[in-house]
This record gives structure tokens, sequence and C-alpha cells, in this order.
């Protein structure tokens, strides 16, 4: 690399090895910065890119005591399953290191010295806190299990009552019992090293308002995202405190003072130097040199996180390395939102949500499954806002946008290449055509929004491109042209014109698509992309240069994502039906107290599995008490735009009946139907009203509904068997 490129360090947020990661962690803190990292690379910018597993910490030691294993147990399955399925989606960090290494205690024992000796960045404290004298230690806030305060909830933990929400601290509990030996525990005097954040608020107030440091601007704040600046805002706002960062725990990297024998550093100090030290091992076994990404100022950090992280990666870590002294700060944290999933958070006791290797695997026999989910996160990815990850926006992503527009735009211009010039690439004096102009301003454009962390809008952009190209090709129609005249100049020059649009799609596509990307090559008959390539093929064509030269020869055509809404084969609409119908189930097993209208929603409207349900015992089959009925009235649910309220006619008595039928009729439409009625559902409540039953609808392959009605003549309450 030449002195003048420019060099990047980019960081994701290290994982806890203590379990599996789910497409929310995938979209928020990983994918985007694979996306950045690949592009840096593309356009020969010098980058490393570390991350690894965070394993210190009570969430680990905890879940070791319940599965009665040790931490290390589960720190090397989940450190080998996370790394490994992150490798599978193709997120394609330079170094996934671990904390648990002894580098890395090494590094965060010396970063903790240096902030000792500068003698006031630390001060020791004494305090009472809880101590289990059965197990003899000091419990962590975690390990304390009482009555919270404010909403009496008798399995509040020492830090957070998961029922009401409240932030606690083990003092507020009311009979605080330790979880592990359901004990009392008793107040013991102990100390701790804390660090004083309360010195560095002035600094950091200014370092995020304005950008900068010490004097100089060290970045443009107009270029983070509002939603950071605003909590960081707030939290400065609060002012800041001196952090206790140390704990009294076996399970840790040990503070290094022979005062603090039996202590270890609190996990939120060491893991994010595990930035530095995941960064100095890559160095150690590549022969580059560590300090050149962290101490040259001229190196750009960016940290991505999720947004439960800001706080820490804005001012609890920059304030950590400025005391330091040596180090550089991030000069931005893209911080994203959340991911929800089908309109739920993701939870792992109710199984909602899907995790990363349980995507691989239940999606194997599915072609491409790796980009097609990774388009589906991008299109949707939560930037600014909250989003939500649905299977049917996964079909349409895929369908509309992979199939219909990329793939079927590479695919018409090979195999029409191969039609009309056996396979080679023409002959044209088209130079400075009007397309390829349209086409590097789209490719400028969506380099700019990279540049700028706007990932959804630089797909969108993608998208435009291969529609720009689309839509040429068939203005263009070189197939009357050749019907008329086989040799019709405009054949060459519009072959010649896709062409290179699809070579640069193969390029630009490579950070968000790197398993198609190589595809496309093959196509063309390229080897797959190279560091470099993309600010090589933006300076051709700046000059007026073709990318494929006339006479170069295309390899073979091939389908680049079957379609999953395909008339003669359904194998790819079942696995993405199966996926729903697993979430069928789980709101089957929900009760219906808990709040989940748009869940229930899905129940209700979920086209149904194609391939044949298995069998199912007469008896049960004979539990159903099916009826014909008749509505009588219908109205919407406010708050609701799929919901309509029905009241429907048994003979022997009416009910109430919520249908998520509201897209598909008016209710004008839909009183007088004579329906079929489940009359023995138990009652669920959806937004608010108590829904005594299910009106029986078919669906058919385009999602139009249809009432299963008996004819009019039959009369209420009559039992279907
Ligand atoms: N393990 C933390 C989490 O999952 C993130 C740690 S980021 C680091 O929330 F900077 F501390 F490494
Ligand atoms: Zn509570």
């Amino acid at each position: 690399m030449s002195s003048t490129t420019k060099r990047y360090l980019i960081t994701s947020a290290l994982p806890y090895a203590n379990g599996a990661l789910h497409l929310g962690h995938l979209a928020g803190a990983y994918l985007p910065a694979d996306i950045y990292v690949r592009y840096l690379r593309l356009m020969g910018r010098d980058v490393v890119w570390v991350c690894g597993s965070d394993e210190h910490g009570a969430a680990i030691t905890i879940r070791a005591k319940k599965e009665g294993i040790s931490p290390q147990e589960i720190i090397d399955k989940y450190h080998a399953l996370n790394k490994d399925t992150f490798a599978r989606l193709g997120i394609s960090f330079d170094y996934y290191h671990r904390t648990s290494a002894p580098l890395h205690h090494e590094t965060a024992q010396a970063f903790f010295l240096r902030l000792h000796e500068k003698g006031d960045e630390f001060e020791v404290r004494s305090s009472e806190q809880y101590y289990d004298e059965t197990f003899g230690q000091f419990l962590a806030d975690r390990y304390i299990k009482g009555t919270c305060p404010r909403c009496g909830h008798t399995e509040a933990y020492g830090d957070q009552c998961e029922k009401c929400g409240s932030d606690l601290s083990p003092a507020d509990l009311i009979n605080p019992v330790s979880t592990l030996s359901q004990q009392p525990p008793v107040l013991r005097q102990t100390q701790h090293w804390y660090f004083r954040l309360d010195k560095h608020g002035a600094w950091l107030r200014q370092w995020i308002e304005t950008g900068m440091l010490d004097g100089q601007l060290h970045h443009d704040p107009a270029a983070w995202r509002k939603p950071v600046i605003g909590q960081c805002l707030s939290w400065l706002n609060e002012g800041l405190q001196p952090r206790a960062i140390t704990r009294d725990l076996d399970w840790g990297i040990p503070v290094p003072l022979p005062e603090a024998a039996g202590k270890v550093l609190y996990v939120w100090f060491d893991a994010p130097i595990g930035y530095i030290s995941s960064t100095k091992q890559w160095a150690l076994e590549n022969g580059r040199r560590w300090q050149d990404y962290w101490c040259d100022p001229n190196t750009q950090l960016i940290h991505f996180i999720g947004k439960d992280n800001i706080v820490f990666h804005c001012i609890i870590f920059p304030a950590m390395l400025y005391a330091h002294g040596s180090f550089n700060l991030p000069v931005n944290v893209p911080a994203n939102q959340f991911l929800n999933f089908e309109g739920e958070k993701f939870s792992k006791s109710r199984g909602w949500g899907i995790e990363q290797h349980e995507y691989l695997e239940e999606f194997r026999d599915f072609p491409n499954a790796e980009d097609a989910l990774r388009w589906a996160l991008i299109r949707n990815m939560p930037e600014n806002s909250d989003s939500d990850f649905k299977w049917d926006l996964y079909v349409d992503f895929h369908d509309k946008e992979l199939a219909d527009n990329i793939g079927n735009f590479v695919n018409r211009v090979v195999v029409l290449s191969h039609k009309y010039f056996s396979g080679a690439t023409p002959q044209t004096t088209a130079v400075g055509h009007a397309t390829l102009q349209r086409a590097l301003e789209l490719a400028q454009l969506l380099t700019t929004e990279l540049e700028r962390f706007n990932f959804k809008n630089a797909a969108q952009l993608l998208m435009e491109l291969s529609s720009l190209g689309n839509t040429y090709l068939q203005d263009t129609s070189p197939w009357a042209l050749y019907k008329a005249d086989p040799q019709h100049p405009l054949i060459a020059e519009c072959m010649h014109v896709c062409l290179q649009i699809v070579h640069l799609l193969a390029l630009l596509c490579e950070p968000f698509l790197p398993f198609t990307s190589p595809r496309i090559r093959k196509l063309l008959a390229l080897p797959a992309v190279e560091p470099g390539e993309l600010a090589a093929a933006l300076q051709t064509l700046e000059q007026g240069q073709p990318l494929i030269m006339p006479g170069h020869m295309l390899g073979q055509p091939e389908v680049l994502f079957p379609k999953i809404m395909d008339r003669n084969d359904k194998s790819r609409l079942a696995i993405i039906e199966r996926q729903k119908q697993k979430l069928v189930q789980i709101m089957a097993n929900t009760t219906a107290a808990t709040p989940m209208a748009g869940v229930q929603l899905a129940a209700e409207t979920a086209a149904p599995l194609e391939a044949p349900k298995p069998d199912i015992a007469y008896e049960d089959f004979a539990k159903l008490d099916l009826r014909t009925a008749t509505i009588l009235a219908a109205e919407p649910i406010p708050g609701s735009d799929k919901l309509l309220k029905l009241t429907v006619d048994l003979g022997y008595e009416q009910r109430t009946v919520v249908s998520g039928i509201a897209q598909h009729f008016q209710p004008e439409e839909v009183v007088g139907k004579q329906v079929t009625l489940v009359a023995n559902l138990a009652p669920r409540k959806l937004r608010g009203v108590l829904s005594q039953g299910m009106v029986l609808m078919a669906e058919d392959a385009a999602g139009k509904l249809y009432f299963v009605s008996p004819p009019n003549a039959a009369g209420n309450g009559l039992i279907v068997k």
C-alpha cells in the first residue's frame, strides 16, 4: 500500500460467547460493517476489520452454573459456533479473536496499569456489598433475586426487574436471596476501583457536539447519525459519574495489583480493549504493525454496534482511550437501531425469531440462501429507526429484486450475447454512450452513500443500476432488430453496453452479495473481483473506456436466483412456509392474554403449507366444533388496517369474531355472508377485542381470500363434519 492510501480500522461489537446470534445481531453490527469493509477493499483502501468473542462477565458464569458445566466449556462452544456461522454468511472479518486469550489478558492489564499509574484516572472506594457466606463469595448484581420495590414481582434481579423493566441496584430488593445458595446474603465491606468518568465530561461534550478534540477538528459531527448523538447528549446532560471497573468474581481478568487479590476487571472495561488485542493478534500473524492502525492519527477508527452499546462506544471507551493517551478515538460510530421479527422482539425463551446457524441449516436446500438473507436484511436494515423482519418481505425482495431485476438482466444479456455473437463481446464504435454515462453516475452515487453509511440507499441504487440495464435492453429490443436485419449495428452496440453494465453490477454487488458476485463474474468468464478493482473500473468508465474488451469470450448462462413463487416448483416456497408454520405454532401455544394482535393475525392469514400435512386421527378432527353461521355486522377496528370485527349469528347465539380480512373485503361487502365458523376455538383478545371463534377462509397462490360458505339455504348453527 502506498503511504497516501487512506487507512481504516473497523470494529464490530464483540458478541458474548454464551449463546448463538440471531438475525437482529447480524443486521445490527456485522452485515453493515461487512458491506463497508468489502467496499473499502474494492476501492483499494488499507483496511483491517477486527472482532471476536466477549468471554467474561456474569452472564456467562450464570449460564454455566445453570447448565452445570464450566464457563470455559460454554465459551469454547459458542466461540466456535459464532465464528464459523459468521464465516458461512460471508462476514469477512480480518480477525476473530477472543477475550480469554492470554494476549488479551496482558493487553487489558497493561491498559489498566497505565491508567492506574496516571494517578488521577482512578479512585478506590469502599462499600458494602452482598456476600454469600455458604459459597464464600461476593455476589454480582445478577446473582441476587428478590421482590421488586416498584411492582412487587418476586423474581426481580439485583440489576433489573424483568417484569416492570425498572433498573435496580441490589440494595433496592425486598427480601434479597442469593441465587447460588438460595440463602439471604449478608453485607460485607469490599473495595473497588472506579474510573473517573466525571473528569471527562467537558471534552467529551465538545467532541460529540462539534467534532473538535484538543483544539483540532477530529471528525465531521454532521456525518454522525442523529440518534447516536441524541443518546450521547442525553447521557452527558445527566452528568457523568465515576464507574466501578472491578468486580468480586472468579471469572475474568485479574486486577493486576497486589491489593486487589480475588478481583477481576469489569467485563465492559476489558471487552472494548479486545479490539486492540484482536488487532495485535492479526498483526502478529500477518507481519504487520498494529500501531499503524491504533496510534497513527491518520487512521480512521470506526465502530459498528447496535444501539444498546452506544454509550460504551461513544462515551466510556473514548474516555478510556483518551485517558490512556496513545490511541485514536473513533471518527464515527454508525450504530443501528433494533430489528424485530414478524412484529415482535426476538425472544429465545419463546423461540420467536431465527438464529443465524439455524437459518443456514433450515435453508440448506435453498439456492443462494446466504445472499438471499443478506439482501432481505439490507433492504430492511434498522438504520435510523427500528425495523421488522418479515418472511413475506424476504420473498418479495428475493423475487422482485434479486430474481426479476438483477438475475433476469444478467441472464438475458449472456443468453443474447451467445445467440447473436456466439458468446463474444461485440465490437462497437459506441463510446460515451448515454446509458453508460448514467450507469457511471449511479455507481458514483452508490459509492457516496456507502461512504456515508447509508446502506439502504446504496442497495436501492444497485437496483436502479440493474433497472437501467433492463429498461435499456427492453427499449432497444435487439431481438426485434435481429429479425429484420441480423447485421443491424445497434445490436452490437446494445450488447456491448449491456455487458459493461453486467460487469459493473458484478463489482458493485460484491459488498452486498458476495456469493453472487463471483457467479456473475463466472458468466463473464472472469475471476472473482480483486481489491482495488472498483476504483480502477470507475476510472476506466470516466475515461470512456470499456470494462470488457471486444472479443472477450463469455461463460455459459445460468439462472442466478430461481424464484420462490414458482408455479412449477414449490420447493423454495415450502421452506418459507415451514418458517411461518413454526410461528403459527408458537402463537397457538401463547395464551390469549398476551397482546399480540399482529401476530395472531398472521396465524389466521398465513398461507397454508404447500406440502400436505401429516395424517391426524379422527379423534383429533372430531375435537373441532365447525358450524355454519351468518355475518350480521362488520366494522373496522381502530388502529388496525388488517382486522375486522364481525358479529356472527350461530342460530343459538351471537358471537363477536375478529378476522384478518380487512385488506381483502369492505365491511359492507361481507354482511349477510354465510360462513363456516370454528366455534370452539379458545377465546383470544386481538387489539383489545375478545374474539370468540374463527371464520374459515381459503387462500389462493396470489393471496386472494375466499369464504368457505355453505349454500345460503343452509341454516345457522349446523354442524359441519
Ligand atoms: N458483548 C457486548 C454485547 O453483546 C458487546 C461488547 S462490545 C465491546 O452487548 F466493545 F465491548 F467489545
Ligand atoms: Zn418490577
